[in-house]
C-alpha cells in the first residue's frame, strides 16, 4: 500500500508517522512519500520519520519530494494536511477581524473566510493532479476549513472524505472519564466540521445506552473546565457542544481575551522552532512531548482508521467524517458537507440516521451551511460582492458595516493569493 501525504514537511507530520508505526497492523504502509516544496522542513520531518520507523521496526519505505506529481503517482489514498501561507497568512486571519470586534480565528468567522479563499484553488488543482496519476486514490482532507474544503473536492467529483480530530478527542476524553475502552465509547456526533454537538455518548455502538446524562452528572466539571464553557451552560443544553462552540457562545468574551494575548498563530510558529530544532537532532526517534501542546492529538489514529477503511482494511465500522447530507438532516441540501458518524468502507463514507435535531443546534447549523456554500462560491468564482456575501451571511459577521470592512480587509491582507485581487 503506497501513501502520500501532501504537506508532508508539517510539524505535525510526526503524530501522523508515530500512528502509522504503532497501527502498522492496521494499515500496512509500504511506501510513505512525504511531499512539501519546503525542501528544508522536509529533509528535517523526514530524517525523523525514518527513525521513528526504524526504531518500531517498520518495514515500510519513506520517500520525501517537493514533486507532487511523482510523490502521488500509484499511492492508494492521499491526505491533505497543508496551510497555504503557512502561519503568516494565519496570524492575519487571526488579526484583523478583531478590528470590527469580531472574532479572529483560522476555521470561524472571516479568518475561516480568507482562509478558504486561499486554500479552495490550491487544493483543487492538487486534486486535479491526483486524479491524473492515480484516478482511483482516496483523498483524506484533514487541510481547513474541512468542511467548504471537503464540499470543493467532492463538488468537482473527487474520491474524497473529510476528517477532523474533535469527535476523536471527545471520544478519548469520554473513555478515559468512564473508565471505559475507546472503542466502546460511540458518539452521536452531528453538526457541521468546527461546529458539532455531541448529541449522545453511547456504550458499545450505535445501538448502545446513553450514558451522556451519567457522564454529565458525574464529570461534569471537567467537561466543562475542558470546553472553557461554564458548567451552567452544558447542563442547560445537556449536550456537548464541542471546543469551536465557543466561537459563538462566548464570542465577546474571546474577543476580549484574543486582544489581551498573542495570537496561536504566534504562539505555534515559535512551538514550530524548537520543533524543527529537535527533529533535526539525529539521536531523536520519537515524537517529542511537545507535540502535544499542538491542537492535533489523535488526529494520526483517525487518519489511520479513515485510510484503512477506505481501502478495505480493518479499520473501525463507524467513523467521524465529513460528506455528502444526502438527507441525513433533511433540513439542509443534499449536496451540503455535514460532519456525523458515518459507516465507512471502499465504496466511501455513508452517513448513519440522525435524531430529529434540536431547532437550537438545527438553525445555527442551517445558517452556517448557507455561510458555507457562500464562501465557496466565493472561493471558487472570486469577487468583492461573493466576498460580502459569504460575510454578511455569516452569523458573527451579519451586519453590513461590518461586512464591507471586513472584505476590504480580508482582500487587503491576501491579495497575492487571490488570483482575481
Ligand atoms: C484541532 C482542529 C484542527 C486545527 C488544529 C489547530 O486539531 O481540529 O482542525 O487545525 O486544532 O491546532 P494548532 O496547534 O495549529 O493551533
Ligand atoms: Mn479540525
Amino acid at each position: 500500500m503506497k501513501l502520500a501525504v501532501v504537506g508532508g514537511g508539517s510539524t505535525y507530520t510526526p503524530e501522523l508517522i508515530d500512528g502509522f508505526a504503532r497501527m502498522r497492523d492496521t494499515l500496512p504502509i509500504e511506501e510513505l512519500v512525504l511531499i512539501d516544496p519546503a525542501a528544508d522542513r522536509l529533509e528535517l520531518v523526514g530524517g525523523l520519520a525514518r527513525r521513528i520507523f526504524a526504531k518500531q521496526d517498520h518495514p515500510g519505505k519513506i520517500v520525501t519530494t517537493s514533486d507532487l506529481d511523482a510523490g502521488v503517482d500509484g499511492a492508494d489514498a492521499v491526505l491533505l494536511q497543508l496551510r497555504v501561507g503557512g502561519q503568516a497568512a494565519r496570524e492575519q486571519d487571526e488579526t484583523w477581524p478583531l478590528e470590527c470586534g469580531c472574532v479572529g480565528q483560522e476555521t470561524t468567522g472571516a479568518g475561516g473566510l480568507a482562509k478558504a479563499l486561499r486554500t479552495v484553488p490550491v487544493v483543487l488543482d492538487i486534486a486535479e493532479r491526483v486524479r491524473r496519476t492515480s484516478p482511483d486514490a482516496w483523498i483524506i482532507d484533514f487541510t481547513n476549513p474541512v468542511g467548504i474544503v471537503t464540499r470543493a473536492l467532492l463538488q468537482a467529483g473527487h474520491k474524497a472524505v473529510g476528517l477532523c480530530n474533535v469527535a476523536i478527542g471527545f471520544q478519548r476524553k469520554f473513555a478515559a472519564l468512564l473508565d471505559v475502552a475507546p472503542a466502546d465509547v460511540h458518539l452521536d456526533h452531528v453538526g457541521l466540521n468546527h461546529l458539532t454537538w455531541e448529541t449522545a455518548v453511547r456504550l458499545g455502538g450505535p445501538e448502545g445506552d446513553n450514558v451522556l446524562p451519567r457522564l454529565l452528572a458525574e464529570h461534569g466539571d471537567a467537561v466543562a473546565a475542558d470546553l472553557r464553557m461554564p458548567r451552567e451552560l452544558i447542563d442547560r443544553l445537556g449536550v456537548v457542544p464541542s471546543y469551536y462552540l465557543r466561537y459563538y457562545y462566548g464570542h465577546d468574551e474571546v474577543v476580549r481575551e484574543l486582544r489581551t494575548k498573542p495570537s496561536r498563530a504566534a504562539e505555534v510558529a515559535q512551538m514550530e522552532k524548537r520543533l524543527l530544532k529537535m527533529y533535526g537532532d539525529p539521536q531523536l526517534d520519537e515524537k517529542p512531548e511537545l507535540l502535544a501542546k499542538r491542537g492535533g492529538a489523535f488526529y494520526s489514529e483517525a487518519a489511520v482508521d479513515l485510510a484503512a477503511s477506505l481501502l478495505g482494511g480493518a479499520g473501525s465500522p463507524y467513523q467521524v467524517v465529513n460528506t455528502y447530507n444526502n438527507g441525513t438532516l433533511p433540513f439542509l441540501p443534499d449536496d451540503a458537507v455535514i460532519e456525523v458518524q458515518a459507516a465507512v468502507g471502499p465504496q466511501g463514507a455513508t452517513p448513519l440516521a440522525v435524531g430529529e435535531l434540536d431547532p437550537l443546534y438545527a438553525g445555527l447549523t442551517a445558517n452556517v451551511t448557507a455561510y458555507e456554500d457562500l464562501a465557496l462560491e466565493a472561493a471558487l468564482r472570486g469577487g468583492r460582492d461573493r466576498v460580502f456575501k459569504a460575510l454578511l451571511s455569516h452569523p458573527l459577521v451579519g451586519q453590513y458595516e461590518y461586512a464591507q470592512q471586513l472584505t476590504e480587509q480580508l482582500i487587503a491582507h491576501n491579495r497575492e493569493h487571490l488570483a482575481w485581487a
